[in-house]
C-alpha cells in the first residue's frame, strides 16, 4: 500500500468530466502527454482541509509553478464530475484543473485508493502530490501512513521547494473593505496595477462587522491592508508602501 511510483508511467484511464451540459471524456494522455504537470490528490471535494488549505495554496502559487515550467496543476479526487465542478465554482480556483476520478480507476492504478468507510466516504484517494513529465512520474510526496488524514508533505510549498528551492513566493495580501468605500477601490486598483493578488474581507459579508475590523487592525476605518502579515494600514499608507517596495 502507498507505493512510491517514481520513474513509472501514470495509469492510463479515461475520466468522465462535464463541460457545460455535456459529458466529455478526458484521457490520461490528454492531461499528461508532452506536458509537465503537478497533480495533487485529496480525499474529497468540499472537505475542510482540502478547501481551506490544500487547494487554495496550489491556486495561489500557480503563477510561480508556471514560471518554473509547469504547464498545468491538476486536483484529483474520487468524486463525480458534478461535485468537482460545483467545488471548482465555489473555490474560484481558476488556475487549477479539477479532475473527477469517480470510479477511482486512476487512484487504484496509483495504489492510492484507500478505504474511508469509517467516515461513510467509501473508497477515496490517499492524499499525495506528484510531478509528472510527459506521463512519467518524476517525484511523489505521499502523506505518511498514519490514522486519519495526515497533511504534511503533499502541500504546494513542498512541491515548489522541490522544483526550485529559491523560487520567489508571491506576497500574501489581505484587505479589509466595505461596500461602496472609494478608498477601498483605490487600494484595490493600486494593488492590481502592481500585480498583487489580494484576499478581501468585506464588512457585512458572512456576519463580519466593525467588531472584527477593530479587533484585528486596531482601526475603525476601511480599507486596512496587510502584506505578509504586516499591518500596512489605509489606502494612503499602501500607496506609500507600494512606492518603495
Ligand atoms: C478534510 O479535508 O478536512 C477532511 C478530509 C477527509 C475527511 C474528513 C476531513
Amino acid at each position: 500500500m502507498l507505493e512510491n511510483k517514481e520513474g513509472q508511467a501514470v495509469p492510463s484511464v479515461v475520466f468522465k468530466t462535464r463541460q457545460g451540459d455535456t459529458w466529455a471524456d478526458i484521457s490520461s494522455d490528454d492531461i499528461f502527454k508532452g506536458k509537465t504537470v503537478v497533480l495533487f490528490a485529496l480525499p474529497g471535494a468540499f472537505t475542510p482541509t482540502c478547501s481551506s488549505t490544500h487547494l487554495p495554496r496550489y491556486n495561489e502559487l500557480a503563477p510561480v509553478f508556471t514560471k518554473e515550467g509547469v504547464d498545468s496543476i491538476v486536483c484529483l479526487s474520487v468524486n463525480d464530475a458534478f461535485v468537482m465542478n460545483a467545488w471548482s465554482a465555489d473555490q474560484h480556483a481558476e488556475n487549477i484543473t479539477f479532475i473527477p476520478d469517480g470510479n477511482g480507476d486512476f487512484s487504484q492504478g496509483m495504489g492510492m485508493l484507500v478505504d474511508k468507510l469509517d467516515l461513510g466516504f467509501g473508497k477515496r484517494s490517499w492524499r499525495y502530490s506528484m510531478l509528472v513529465k510527459d506521463g512519467t512520474i518524476e517525484k511523489m510526496f505521499i502523506e505518511p501512513n498514519k490514522p486519519g488524514d495526515p497533511f504534511e508533505v503533499s502541500d504546494a510549498d513542498t512541491m515548489l521547494n522541490y522544483i526550485n528551492a529559491s523560487a520567489e513566493l508571491p506576497k500574501r495580501v489581505t484587505l479589509f473593505s466595505k461596500p461602496g468605500c472609494p478608498h477601498c477601490s483605490r487600494a484595490k486598483v493600486a494593488l492590481t496595477e502592481k500585480q498583487y493578488k489580494y484576499e478581501e474581507i468585506t464588512l457585512g459579508d458572512n456576519g463580519i462587522s466593525y467588531s472584527s475590523l477593530t479587533a484585528v487592525t486596531g482601526q475603525g476605518t476601511t480599507p486596512q491592508v496587510f502584506i505578509d502579515g504586516k499591518h500596512i494600514g489605509t489606502a494612503d499608507d499602501l500607496e506609500k508602501w507600494l512606492a518603495t517596495n
